[in-house]
C-alpha cells in the first residue's frame, strides 16, 4: 500500500486576506465521497459575503422584457416542484497555479480541488419563468428578450460597488431539461451563507461563475449581461495576448467547461513505497457530456492504461446511462505498480471524444482560466532496506 508522506488536515485551506474569502479542500479529501460534503466544498467570492437573514421580506424582482414583471417570495419559489440534481460546480480558475508557472498568470493561486459535486434542491428557472408568462423553450421573448441575467446582493469591486452579476441564454433557462434550478437547499440542507443563502442559480455543466449566488433580481434583456465577470473577466484567450494588446470584446464569455481530470490520492511530489500505489482522482466534463474514458500513464504519458469510472461506488459508470448523473463528475481509481521515481498522468475523454490537452503551454491564458491539460503528479519510490 502507497506510504503517504505528505497529508493535509482535513480542513479547506484558504486564501489571503478574509474578504473576499475563496478556500478550497485538501485534493485527498476531496475524492472520499462522491458527494461532497458541504463543509469541504470550495468557496469562490469576489465582495463580501452578505448576511440576508429577513427571509419574510427576501424576494427576487423579475423583471425586463416581459409582460408581467413580479416580485417572488420565498414561498412562491417553494410552492413550484422542487427538483434534486446532483451537479458539479467548477470555478473556471481551477488549477490555475499550474499554469502560473509557465508564466505569469492573475487570479486566485488554486490547486485542483476548486470545484465540487452536490445536491442541489430548488425550483426549476424554467418553471419560474413561467410565473411571468414565458413558456417553456423559448429563445425570445415578444418583447425582444433572449437573455437572462441573474444580478445578486452582494457587492464587488469589480463592478465599482455594485452587484455580482451574469446571463445565461433565455432558451437555456426555459429549457426543463437543461436543469438550471433556483435552489435553496445544498446535500439537503438549507443553503448556507457562504453558498449563497437564501437562494442561487445553480447552472450546471457550466463554469461556477454563472451559478449566481443571493439572488436578488432576474432581468430579461436582449443582449447578453454587460457585467465585468462576462466581459472583463471568464474569457479564454490564446497564448498570443497578454495585458498590454487584450481587447476584450473579441472574446464571448465561457459558458460550458472542457473536459478536465485531476488526481487526487497523490501530492506532487509524494514518496511512496516501491510498490503498488493507489490512482483516484475525479473526471468531469462541461454540457452534459459525460466521461467515455479515463487514461492514466505510470511513465509520464507513454503508455496508458485505463481506470475503472465510479459515481455511486460499487456501480460502474456508464456514460450517457440514464442512471448516471449526467451533470456530475465521475470519480475513478487505477492500481499502479510503481518502482522507480516517475510522473503519473490522467487524461479524461468525454462522450463528445474530447481530451485534455498535453501541454498547458498551448493553453496558457492571461487569467489562468481552464487549465486542463493532462494532470500530472511527480512520484518518489523509497526503496525499503528491510
Ligand atoms: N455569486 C455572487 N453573487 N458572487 C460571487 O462572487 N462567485 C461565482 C459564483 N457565484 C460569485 C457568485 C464564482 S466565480 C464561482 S466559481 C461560484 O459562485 C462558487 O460557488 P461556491 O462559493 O458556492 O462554491
Amino acid at each position: 500500500m502507497p506510504d503517504l508522506m505528505v497529508m493535509r488536515p482535513h480542513k479547506l485551506r484558504s486564501y489571503g486576506a478574509l474578504e473576499p474569502f475563496n478556500a478550497e479542500p485538501p485534493r485527498q479529501a476531496l475524492v472520499s465521497s462522491y458527494v461532497t460534503p458541504t463543509e469541504l466544498f470550495y468557496k469562490r467570492n469576489h465582495g463580501p459575503i452578505p448576511v440576508v437573514d429577513d427571509i419574510e421580506r427576501y424576494s427576487v424582482s423579475i423583471i425586463g422584457l416581459i409582460d408581467k414583471p413580479k416580485e417572488l417570495f420565498m414561498k412562491d419559489i417553494l410552492n413550484l416542484p422542487k427538483y434534486n440534481v446532483t451537479a458539479t460546480l467548477q470555478c473556471a480558475g481551477n488549477r490555475r497555479t499550474a499554469m502560473s508557472k509557465t508564466r505569469t498568470v492573475k487570479g486566485v493561486g488554486w490547486d485542483v480541488s476548486a470545484l465540487g459535486n452536490a445536491i442541489w434542491g430548488g425550483a426549476k428557472l424554467a418553471d419560474v419563468l413561467e410565473l411571468v408568462g414565458i413558456p417553456k423553450f423559448t429563445s425570445v421573448t415578444p418583447a425582444g428578450g433572449k437573455h437572462v441575467e441573474f444580478v445578486s446582493v452582494d457587492k464587488c469591486k469589480e463592478e465599482n460597488g455594485g452587484p455580482y452579476k451574469a446571463s445565461i441564454p433565455l432558451i437555456q433557462a426555459t429549457n426543463p431539461e437543461a436543469d438550471v434550478l433556483l435552489a435553496y437547499e445544498m446535500n439537503g440542507e438549507t443553503l448556507n451563507r457562504d453558498h449563497g443563502y437564501p437562494l442561487r442559480v445553480v447552472v450546471p455543466g457550466v463554469i461556477g461563475a454563472r451559478s449566481v449566488k443571493w439572488l436578488d433580481t432576474i432581468n430579461i434583456d436582449s443582449q447578453v449581461c454587460q457585467g465585468f465577470f462576462m466581459q472583463k473577466d471568464y474569457k479564454m484567450f490564446p497564448p498570443s495576448v497578454d495585458w498590454d494588446n487584450i481587447d476584450w470584446s473579441t472574446r464571448r464569455p465561457q459558458m460550458d467547461f472542457p473536459v478536465q481530470s485531476a488526481i487526487c490520492s497523490l501530492e506532487d511530489v509524494n514518496v511512496g513505497r516501491n510498490g503498488k500505489l493507489a490512482i483516484k482522482g475525479y473526471a468531469v466534463s462541461g454540457g452534459g457530456r459525460g466521461i467515455e474514458r479515463v487514461d492514466i500513464s505510470t511513465d509520464g504519458g507513454k503508455t496508458w492504461k485505463e481506470a475503472s469510472r465510479y459515481q455511486n461506488s460499487g456501480t460502474t459508470y456508464i456514460a450517457d446511462d440514464e442512471k448516471s448523473d449526467k451533470w456530475a463528475w465521475v470519480l475513478f481509481e487505477a492500481e499502479a505498480d510503481v518502482h522507480s521515481n516517475t510522473v503519473i498522468v490522467a487524461k479524461a475523454v468525454d462522450t463528445a471524444a474530447n481530451v485534455q490537452p498535453e501541454k498547458v503551454e498551448d493553453i496558457w491564458n492571461l487569467r489562468g482560466i481552464l487549465n486542463t491539460s493532462w494532470h500530472r503528479v511527480h512520484v518518489q519510490v523509497r526503496h525499503s532496506s528491510m
